[in-house]
């Protein structure tokens, strides 16, 4: 708790509504590298609680839409902008959803996904690269072309691996540590911009 009362992002992110000290990572992201528009359609991988898709929705306005996926519930947001689906983001329910209700396509791919932290740092590395490439597996199923994507990896061994799966498949690729990243965490993000 302590530790929280001393994070300017805890605080920032409570005085804002945001649900989530995270939100402020992905402004940092979209400040830099303006991955949303307006009216974009944005798929959230990983969403609960809800910072991220908060923040999505912010970026694409009223005319875009936010499809905010977890396994766990989410919420209900204020912002009418953003549709919640508690489901696992490998079920092919989203792409059902996404091709039969939504019937457009994604402009951005979002994962902020995440499991439980074993501590080794190996085996937490390897687990967030698992994440990540089921995420680029997901999200290569309806991201349209030119579109984007960002994932969540943890600086480890094995990340040259998934560099090289990732390299072919988008023009422009750059790993980032926003500033509001906790100094202790072995987190980063792959900012992956127009998808070939
Ligand atoms: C770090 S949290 C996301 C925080 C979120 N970006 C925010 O700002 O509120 C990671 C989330 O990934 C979700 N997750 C992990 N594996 C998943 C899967 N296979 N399908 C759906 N959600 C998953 C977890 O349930 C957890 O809620």
């Amino acid at each position: 708790m302590s530790y929280q009362r001393k994070d300017p992002f805890y605080k920032k992110a409570k005085d804002k509504g945001y649900r989530a000290r995270s939100s402020f990572k992905l402004k940092q992201i979209q400040k830099k590298f303006s991955i949303m528009k307006r009216g974009d359609l944005v798929v959230d991988l990983g969403a609960a609680p809800g910072g991220w898709s908060q923040v999505a929705s912010e970026f694409v306005g009223s005319n875009g839409t936010v499809v905010a996926v977890d396994r766990l519930p989410i919420r209900e947001f204020q912002n009418e902008n953003i549709i919640r689906l508690q489901l696992d983001m490998q079920s092919p329910k989203l792409l059902d959803f996404l091709s039969n209700d939504i019937k457009r396509e994604v402009d951005v791919v979002l994962s902020d996904l995440a499991g439980n932290v074993s501590g080794n740092w190996d085996l937490d590395s390897d687990r967030q690269l698992y994440l990540a490439s089921l995420a680029l597996s997901t999200a290569k199923k309806f991201l349209k072309k030119e579109g984007n994507f960002v994932t969540k990896v943890f600086r480890g061994a094995n990340l040259k691996e998934f560099e090289d799966e990732i390299k072919d498949e988008f023009e422009f690729i750059k790993h980032w540590r926003p500033p509001a990243t906790r100094k202790t965490s072995a987190e980063e993000y792959i900012i992956c911009k127009s998808f070939i």
